[in-house]
């Protein structure tokens, strides 16, 4: 069985080719065109912008797939329907659904987050249920309680912006440059992470809910009246500030759920010094339970990861309609 993945929900243009033996999943192919370049001049994502560049790439990318012209050598086509931009993500639907019907192929269509979720897939071990999972990306701060398969129950999300957002602003305040996440992660290993004592919104509080606008806005003020201030420290600090938070919270839930493993996955789970947090902490407290976060390619968006998420659609036959399918940008993550 292989599967062709589609995922134009942001800025990313991506399409994959996945294949499932024994159980254990091969990416084929997993080709990303980024915009960054492009959005970066305006400091975040243009989601006009981002459409019509998701409509010039999305063609060469699945030529480049070298699939025949027949689409012989693949099963079923999955694809990104929200949640998301909706003008990006209509160019993956359009391009999915006139496959479907050109091929007369099986069409799967995939929630974005459940696509993030099932990127722990992608790493060594499949996981084992339930699952406490932490959602970070630029759009979704999620503590997830997945059950099984197709099984979620949130557990909190953020009442205002995402950690990656968070990441996005704090970098734009410093004039760093966008994406937020990378540029601060890299002067981070330059600085002192004790060297400001940012606060850490919601941390200790009964809900498991998130907010992150308070610590963006407490960075605001510190740049303002201290000037002269390492943006170093100020990057470290505030990492930290973020770290600890996402860390607590994820702690607690595995306290009151306790789950077999605990998945770390979107964007911001590039963060090396989340990912090694998280892993240390896990392993000092819930020595039993097993940690996964996909390999740093698949943190990011990818189509490998809308592929890993179809298989499990697969398996309980649930298609989509290539006649009526439409991006939504608001869809839910609905149990299956
Ligand atoms: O999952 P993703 O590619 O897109 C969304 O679904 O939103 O996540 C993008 C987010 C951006 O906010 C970016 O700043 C953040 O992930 N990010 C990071 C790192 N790499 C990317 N945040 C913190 N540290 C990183 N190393
Ligand atoms: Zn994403």
């Amino acid at each position: 069985m292989r599967i062709l993945a589609i995922e134009t929900s942001c800025d990313d243009t991506s399409l994959a080719i996945v294949s499932c033996k024994d159980d254990m999943f091969i990416v084929e192919k997993n080709l990303v065109s980024s915009q960054i370049d492009t959005h970066a001049l305006y400091g975040g994502v243009v989601p006009e912008i981002a459409a019509r560049m998701h409509a010039e790439q999305i063609a060469p990318l699945l030529y480049a797939l070298e699939i025949p012209q027949d689409g012989s050598t693949v099963d079923a086509i999955a694809v990104t329907a929200g949640p998301g931009l909706v003008p990006s993500l209509r160019v993956g639907v359009a391009c999915a659904t006139t496959l479907a019907v050109a091929w007369q192929k099986s069409l799967i269509a995939i929630n974005h987050l459940e696509g993030h979720l099932y990127s722990c897939w992608l790493a060594e071990k499949p996981p084992l249920f339930p699952c406490v999972a932490l959602l970070v990306s630029g759009g979704h701060t999620e503590l997830i309680f997945m059950k099984d398969h197709g099984n979620y129950e949130y557990l909190g999300r953020t009442r205002d912006d995402a950690a990656g957002e968070a990441f996005d602003k704090v970098a734009k305040l410093l004039g760093l440059g966008y994406p937020g996440g990378p540029l601060i992660s890299k002067k981070a290993l330059e600085g002192k992470k004790d060297a400001i004592d940012f606060p850490r919104p919601m941390k200790n509080a009964i809900s498991f809910d998130f907010s992150f606008s308070g610590l963006k806005t407490a960075v605001a003020y510190h740049v303002k009246d201290h000037p002269d201030d390492r943006p170093e420290d100020i990057c470290a600090s505030f990492q930290d500030a973020v770290v600890d938070i996402l860390v607590s919270k994820t702690l607690k839930a595995v306290e009151k759920y306790q789950p077999a493993s605990v998945l770390l996955s979107g964007g911001v789970s590039a963060n090396i010094s989340l990912r090694e947090t998280l892993k240390k902490i896990l392993s000092d407290r819930f020595p039993h339970v097993h940690y996964h976060t996909p390999p740093i390619t698949y943190t990011t968006d990818n189509a490998a990861m809308i592929g890993v998420a179809a298989f499990f659609h697969l398996q309980k036959n649930d298609f989509a309609d290539p006649l009526t399918l439409a991006a939504d940008p608001n869809l839910p993550l609905s149990s299956l």
